[in-house]
């Protein structure tokens, strides 16, 4: 007989550890770098200086989608007279559209960048960034911000001011409203369009020049096309709010809402998440929010499996769509809270899934100002309203209790309706957009048939006109762009307020004890 030798309690907990270390960066996959996107060099063959398209090539692939010159971006209509290349040939393009991860791979770009600049001067550059900078920041792994200086003609983030304002989604009023307004209130609305037909032009009957004829065909019909698809897509206007005096006057004549029947004493509050390693500080807020008496807080999405998988069900992975929409109407409230804290960063979290009209979303991340210029007006819960998670608390149980108190969060679904295609980004397409520009330069450049380019000049302006489009970082007069300093516009030390990425032992503290005390 030979006994068992027990592993002494040294030994158990030193696996336990060495198992934790091993899980923790598992399930943070450290080791899984993503894969930079090489591209194969490849030359375009014929680059004619005499082609009357405005070339774009768009280096950065979108959520994985790449955009290339197979995909099919322009109408008929813009087909004549823009194109899109291959990214791979970004160095024969008009323009270059990319990401600031990507903008740090170029193969060319990153050994010899004054030289590439100087060689190609007239490209138009675009940074697009759909990330807070702290994450994109992380992620490129910038070391020196001014780097980025003096290379980028415009910018295209979610920031307000940047000439291609990204936003998940947008609101309009809806097109009943502005009916009822005008109906019943008697108060005429400027409305956006002026649809008068356009006078015709008999300047270009006798042949000049092939370019400018065909730019005078495409832009008449597309301007046309435009003030017809806006007046339908926004009768008024897009992310406005209504005057507050309009909505008072309106009430008499809407339907009353109703929310559902929950349990008066219990807060149920809902909250899918898949980083488990924010910058906001989240996790501690959301702990502590749990704590509360009659809060509770069901957690979905990624970090949710690195538990108890078995205990919430995991359908709601990112990615899995209409999961969302059938959970919230269990819910009462929704956490939108942000990975990082920087100005104007309001994602899809509140876009896509808080703003159901269901649940109240509950946002953290930049601040209540910005909310009140980006959001829906009175749709959300700013908790930097509350000075401690317990004052939070406590409102959210009194809305809780009262409905005609809760449903004022609700109220915005009579006025308003959520699109994809009432964002700013959905409406100035970034292509046409560059498209334009290309050529609103090439005609300021060209010498001789001064009427013919004073109109076509014009049309530009008036396409840019229809749907309100404003780039603060281009010239008109001078068909030039103004120098944008990255280092001020997109860097996280001047527009984040949060903490930097956490240390590795200060994750895996989170991992252990801030995590595990979450499930
Ligand atoms: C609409 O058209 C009329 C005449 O055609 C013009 O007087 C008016 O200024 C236009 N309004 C706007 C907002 O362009
Ligand atoms: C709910 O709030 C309203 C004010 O909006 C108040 O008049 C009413 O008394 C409250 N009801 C309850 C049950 O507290
Ligand atoms: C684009 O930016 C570069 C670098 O700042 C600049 O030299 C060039 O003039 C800009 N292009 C235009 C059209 O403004």
């Amino acid at each position: 007989m030979y006994s068992v030798k027990r592993p002494s309690n040294f030994q158990v907990l030193l696996v336990l550890i060495i198992t934790s270390v091993f899980i923790f960066f598992y399930h943070n996959s450290i080791f899984k770098t993503s894969q930079p996107y090489i591209p194969q060099a490849r030359l375009r063959p014929y680059r004619s200086a005499a082609s009357i398209k405005v070339s774009i090539s768009h280096y950065t692939a979108n959520y994985g989608f790449r955009t290339d010159s197979r995909s099919n971006i322009f109408n008929k209509n813009l087909q004549q007279i823009c194109d899109i290349y291959d990214p791979e040939e970004y160095e024969y393009a008009d323009s270059v559209i990319v990401s600031l991860v990507d903008f740090f791979r170029f193969p060319t770009i990153s050994n010899s960048k004054q030289l590439y600049r100087k060689k190609y001067l007239s490209q138009l550059w675009v940074l697009q960034v759909e990330e807070s900078p702290r994450n994109s920041y992380r992620t490129a792994q910038i070391k020196s911000v001014e780097e980025l200086d003096d290379w980028f003609n415009l910018t295209a983030t979610l920031k307000p001011e940047s000439d291609f304002h990204i936003q998940y989604r947008g609101y309009r009023i809806k097109p009943e409203i502005v009916n009822l307004i005008e109906e019943k209130l008697n108060i005429k609305f400027d409305h956006a369009i002026n649809s008068t037909s356009l006078p015709q032009s008999n300047l270009f009957t006798n042949g000049l020049s092939n370019y400018l004829n065909i730019l005078a065909f495409v832009l008449d019909r597309e301007l046309n096309d435009r003030q017809d698809a806006y007046s339908k897509i926004c009768p008024y206007t897009c992310n406005q709010p209504l005057p507050p005096d309009i909505v008072k006057s309106l009430q008499p004549h809407l339907n009353p809402i109703f929310p559902r029947i929950m349990n008066r004493d219990i807060v149920y509050i809902a909250w899918f998440v898949s980083n488990c390693d924010s910058h906001s500080g989240r996790e501690e807020y959301v702990l502590k929010l749990r704590s509360q008496p009659g809060i509770l807080v069901d957690i979905y999405g990624g970090c949710s499996s690195m538990f108890h998988s078995h205990i919430i069900n995991m359908k709601c992975k990112k990615g899995i769509s209409g999961c969302v929409e059938k959970t919230l109407p269990n819910y009462r409230f929704y956490l939108s809270f942000e990975n990082s804290k920087c100005d104007t960063y309001i994602t899809e979290k509140y876009w896509m899934h808080g703003l159901n009209g269901e649940a109240i979303p509950i946002v953290m991340g930049a601040k209540i100002e910005q909310y009140e210029r980006i959001a829906v007006p009175n749709s959300y819960i700013h908790v930097d309203n509350y000075p401690t998670i317990e004052k939070l608390a406590e409102e959210l149980h009194r809305l809780n209790r009262n409905d005609s108190e809760y449903v004022k969060y609700l109220q915005w679904k009579q006025f308003y309706d959520i699109g994809e295609s009432y964002s700013p980004q959905a409406r100035y397409n970034m292509h046409s957009t560059l498209c334009f520009l290309g050529h609103y330069q090439r005609l300021h450049a060209m010498q001789g048939h001064n009427d013919q380019r004073k109109y076509l000049l014009e049309r530009i302006r008036e396409i840019f006109n229809v749907e309100k489009i404003r780039l603060p970082n281009f010239i008109w007069e001078t068909a030039k762009t103004k120098l944008i300093r990255i280092s001020e516009f997109y860097n996280p030390k001047v527009n984040c307020w949060d903490n930097d990425f956490p240390s590795l032992p200060r994750r895996i503290y989170n991992y252990l004890f801030t995590w595990w005390k979450l499930f």
